[in-house]
């Protein structure tokens, strides 16, 4: 091998030891540079004569652009080198499941208010609301509980600023005062649209929504729901009320065994008043009375206070427990779970 051969080879193995552009830059000046060993050789070429230098010169020129070949390989091969590292870096796995978003969902008790607006829906009622923040006169004296009756006591009031001297407003104790607000609507648009004496259309509605009394614990919480039944008439009956919350009960829980109880009970707004107790006929509750809403016929003074006249017409309401319904439906058996927002118990509603 002659010494062009060994510097030719020697250029090869250095480029291919490094392993980065810069690196192979080095090299590259080591043999290709002002003062390479390529270089060096050229430069030996002014002593020869004038054949020699022909020869030499040539062989020189084959050896530098075997040098030459020889970096452009290795530049490539580096470039391609990176190029495959990079992607691997970069390396994206197309057959991992997308990240979906969180769905979310309504909160049980929402469900059930869902679920009575459908099915008293269906039986010809309405869905009305009224304010939370209430004001004393819609939340007990036009319930025939006026200031100084004993029932007031009934309900441990959250009471708030504003309102009347001696009538402060307060949080709903119960959905009963939107009776009184949408019978007064009910009978004012009748009113404006009709000759009097035209007979009024049937009052049929319900009321669900948040409602308020200082009260807590497993089964009792300071913000509770209920949704207020009301139908008024000329021709509605306490039988009226049975079938219809009967039929209510048996198409929520959907149970055609279930047995429904109206136990004598005291309201001041309805008279005569009854508890509405349920009894599942199986399951974990069956055999159990289970207390679940208030209910009785609307007292004349509440009549008088929607504007209308006792003596003609006459119906009922009913008070019911959301959240009672919502545990016995879910066998939930703390309320205090429905207001924690865990989503680990939430999410199972969905
Ligand atoms: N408002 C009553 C309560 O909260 C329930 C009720 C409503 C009773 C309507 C009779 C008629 O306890």
């Amino acid at each position: 091998m002659n010494d062009l051969d060994a510097l030719v080879d020697s250029a090869r193995s250095s480029f291919e030891a490094a392993t980065t552009p810069s690196e192979l830059e080095n090299a590259k000046a080591r043999f290709l540079g002002k003062s390479g060993r390529l270089t060096e050789m050229m430069k030996g070429l002014s002593a020869l004569g004038v054949e020699d230098k022909k020869i030499r010169g040539a062989a020189i020129n084959q050896a530098k652009q075997a040098i030459e070949g020889a970096l452009g390989a290795r530049r490539m091969a580096l470039a391609d080198l990176e190029l495959q590292s990079q992607l691997k870096a970069e390396a994206l796995d197309v057959t991992l499941p997308g990240r979906r978003r969180g769905q979310g969902g309504l909160h049980p008790v929402s469900l059930t208010m869902e679920r009575i607006e459908l099915i008293f829906g269906s039986m010809g009622f309405e869905v009305a609301q009224g304010p939370e923040i209430e004001a004393d006169w819609f939340n007990f004296t036009a319930l025939n509980t006026p200031e100084d009756h004993p029932a007031r006591s009934m309900h441990d009031t959250f009471y708030v600023e504003g309102g009347t001297p001696g009538a402060p407003n307060l949080l709903r104790t119960h959905t009963s005062p939107v009776q009184i607000r949408h019978a007064l609507q009910h009978v004012k648009r009748h009113k404006a649209k009709t000759d009097a004496g035209q007979s009024m259309p049937e009052i049929r509605v319900i009321a669900p929504g948040r409602t308020y009394r200082v009260d807590s614990d497993a089964t009792h919480s300071p913000m509770f729901h209920q949704c207020e039944g009301l139908w008024i008439g000329e021709q509605v009956s306490f039988k009226d009320l049975k079938v219809v919350f009967t039929d209510f009960c048996r198409t929520f829980f959907e149970s055609e065994d279930l047995v429904l109880r109206f136990r004598p009970s005291f309201f001041p707004f309805t008279e005569p008043s009854a508890e509405i107790d349920i009894q599942f006929p199986s399951g974990p509750l069956a055999g159990r009375w289970l207390e679940v809403a208030g209910s009785g016929q609307v007292h004349p003074n509440v009549v008088r206070a929607m504007g209308l006249d006792p003596e003609r017409f006459i119906g009922f309401a009913f008070g019911m427990g959301l959240d009672r319904f919502t545990m016995l439906r879910y066998g939930v058996n703390d309320l205090r779970l429905f207001f924690d927002g865990d989503i680990r118990f939430l999410s199972q509603f969905q």
